[in-house]
């Protein structure tokens, strides 16, 4: 059974459909055993709490700098044992020292079909404003390894949405996240906790 720990920074959809998929039965030979956020306060937190999961805050804000911050996470991870990190809307751009200590083993859902809309100053809402600014008609989610580059890690599982004529913002934030990013997170989880998925240089086969 592989220990998974997912980092966090707000409201925790993804981390609630992580908990959902692990409840049905859905993520094979894994478990969530904390869950860690860079804001205190924060929904996600509560979240993991009502499915009695551990949780621990590292604010960022503690931290002077991004390397003590990026260590103090790193620790935590370690002491966690995690076999697999996932960021779910974790909005943190940790320093490389913990991707290395963790290679291919940490992986990252985006708001978007990476390459598009990705890379620093891409999170959040402001990935629907810009696909909706560019008038792209499609648009959707990525799970990746992470890895030293922004967004840039191989690409594990994506899902187009479509863009609608009167969407918002906000509208297709939520139809990406209901129909893209709910699904395949937990697919993405439960596939690397299964041993089932295979990076061979910037490319990701599913055995
Ligand atoms: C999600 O849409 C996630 O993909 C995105 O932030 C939202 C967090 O929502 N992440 C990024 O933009 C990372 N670059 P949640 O807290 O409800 O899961």
């Amino acid at each position: 059974m592989k220990n998974i720990v997912v980092l966090v920074s707000g409201g925790g959809t993804n981390l609630q459909a992580l908990i959902d998929a692990q409840e049905s039965g859905a993520i094979k030979n894994g478990r969530i055993t904390c869950v860690i956020s860079s804001k205190p306060g924060v929904y996600a937190l509560e979240r993991a709490a009502n499915h009695g999961i551990g949780t621990r805050v590292i604010a960022r804000r503690d931290y002077a700098d991004i390397i003590s911050y990026s260590q103090a996470v790193l620790d935590a991870i370690l002491e966690e044992k995690a076999d697999l990190v996932v960021y779910a809307g974790f909005m943190t751009i940790l320093d490389e020292l913990v991707v290395k200590a963790m290679p291919n083993k940490m992986m990252n859902v985006h708001p978007a079909l990476i390459p598009s809309f990705c890379g620093k100053g891409y999170y959040g809402l402001k990935v629907h404003e810009e696909a909706l600014k560019k008038g792209v008609k499609l648009t959707g989610a990525t799970v990746h390894f992470v890895t030293e580059v922004c967004d840039g890690g191989p690409i594990i599982l994506q899902k187009g949405v479509e863009v609608l004529d009167d969407d918002t913002p906000e509208t297709l934030q939520r139809r990406v996240m209901e129909q893209a990013e709910w699904k395949i997170l937990p697919k993405a989880v439960s596939l690397f906790c299964e041993d089932r998925l295979e990076v061979r240089g910037s490319r990701v086969y599913i055995k």
